[in-house]
């Protein structure tokens, strides 16, 4: 191969990096590569490229010179201050008119000012989400690009042809200017908290509340995956709870320690939504709760003064009847999961002009993402048919989806607030949607007491304008 020739380069070793990079040179492209440590990009060479058209630079400036002009770069170093130095590293190299591709879960804020500072030096620039981990990079990612369109055009091809296919349908589209694609892949993870608190605490609920075997668990995640919930989340759910752990024999899942971490795209998700004023309270309470199990010795002095464990209590002393019902709640609860992300990136559409397609958007995410699930198809429906719904929950027939399974959403959370075990993502999913369909909430108290303390001034539903009541006489 001709040391010019290279289609696109990859900037970043590391697993995702190495991962897209086989992908797209296993779709015919010319990858070239570098990293850091020389090392990583010899073993990655011997051990994994073989027979690829894959070549290395061993300096920065020899990575610079075997790609194709105008150049286009894949960065994929972690999220932060490795990308703001890559790209100064970077920039001397490169001539105007190439282009710089960001791969990472960086925050949109980074993006947008890193946007402004490459066009201001003649360089294109895109904020490129990928989800799928390190299978999907190898195998087919879900793509969330955001940026100058022509930059898109220009890798358009590759992009299409490494992303996974759903119908035939590549899972890429340029989704709007700026920040746009990095702001779709904070939302997409903020969901992903969502659902995962979600099914954990169905399991929680499952095992310490009724007490069925990890076994159990795994055979009935498998079985409600193919159903109604059919997902990438609950099919990985029941493999992990059918994992044996080699010592001990155990259930894995159960050995291991039960503190979440968090790289903070799902907190960032409630912290924008919070700025934006959209409530997005499952998603917020999934933060939480990984914030509180981080907060292990706490929990445990609690545990010990405030009474014994929740657990090994009956459900009416039926488990048979509360399956389905725990079923029909989870999916429920993971539409309304759903429908509060989308409300916030519609909201962030109109507040940074992203301009979004939904149906682009969720069309995105039917495939090679971590939040896939049959339930996606039903969502973007209901955006095709309407584009400019505020909210998915407006469309009559997602509205009717949860409305019919209400019933089941109280039922798991009243069962599991009398066995003690905690479903707060549920019970606030289940509070959202009460409050959502309520026409008069109780805000005109809050009002009165704003203008009582501080004056703050009213408005009425019979009369226009603004009013204060002299409420102490
Ligand atoms: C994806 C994942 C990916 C990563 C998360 C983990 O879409 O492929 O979301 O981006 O696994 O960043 O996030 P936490 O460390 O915050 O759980």
């Amino acid at each position: 191969m001709s040391k010019t020739e290279c289609d696109i380069g990859v900037l970043g070793l590391g697993v995702m990096g190495r991962s897209f990079a086989l992908n797209m040179a296993d779709r015919g492209f010319r990858v070239g590569v570098y990293n850091r440590t020389e090392e990583k990009t010899v073993r990655f060479l011997e051990e994994q490229a073989g027979g690829r058209p894959i070549e290395a630079g061993s300096t920065l400036q020899a990575f610079a010179e075997i790609l194709k002009r105008p150049r286009a770069v894949l960065i994929f170093v972690p999220a932060g201050a490795p990308v703001d130095e890559t790209i100064d590293e970077l920039i001397p190299l490169l001539d105007p008119g190439d282009l710089v591709v960001d791969c990472g879960n960086s925050h949109f804020k980074d993006t947008d000012r890193r946007n402004r500072m490459l066009a201001g030096k003649g360089l294109l620039f895109l904020g490129l989400g990928v989800s799928g981990g390190e299978s999907g990079a190898r195998t087919g990612p879900s793509l969330m690009p955001g940026g100058s369109g022509e930059a898109y055009r220009r890798i358009r091809s590759i992009l299409e042809a490494s992303a996974a296919r759903v119908g035939g349908e590549p899972c890429v589209a340029y989704l709007g200017p700026g920040s746009a694609g990095h702001y779709v892949k904070m939302v997409h993870n903020g969901i992903e908290y969502g659902l995962m608190e979600l099914i954990a605490e169905s399991y929680d609920l499952l095992r310490r509340g009724l007490d069925l075997s990890v076994e159990q668990l795994a055979s009935t995640y498998a079985k409600w995956n193919e159903g109604v919930l059919n997902s990438y989340l609950i099919e990985i759910t029941a493999r992990v709870l059918e994992r044996k752990d080699e010592k001990t024999g155990r259930p894995l899942v159960e050995l291991i320690a039960d503190r979440a971490r968090q790289k903070g795209t799902g907190r960032w998700t409630s912290m924008d939504a919070l700025d934006l004023k959209t409530p997005v309270p499952t998603l917020d309470t999934a933060v939480t709760m990984r914030n509180l199990s981080d907060r292990r010795e706490e929990r445990e002095t609690a545990a010990r003064v405030l009474g014994p464990e929740a657990g090994a209590a009956s459900c009416g002393g039926d488990r048979e009847a509360f399956l389905p019902r725990l079923e029909q709640g989870l999916l429920a609860a993971m539409i309304l999961a759903y429908a509060q992300g989308m409300s916030l990136l519609k909201q962030a559409s109109r507040s940074y002009g992203y301009g979004l397609d939904m149906s682009a958007v969720t069309g995105v995410w039917r495939g090679g993402c971590i939040i896939r699930s049959a339930l996606l198809e039903e969502i973007r429906g209901a955006f095709r048919e309407e584009p400019d719904l505020a909210n998915p929950l407006l469309s009559p027939a997602l509205g009717r989806a949860v409305m019919k399974r209400r019933a089941d959403l109280v039922k798991v959370v009243s069962t599991a607030a009398e066995l003690g075990v905690p479903v707060p993502g549920f019970m606030s999913a289940l509070a959202w949607f009460d409050a959502l369909r309520s026409a008069r909430l109780p805000a005109n108290l809050i009002m009165a007491q704003r203008d009582y303390f501080g004056a703050h001034r009213y408005e009425r539903v019979d009369e226009e304008g603004t009013f204060h009541t002299q409420w102490e006489a």
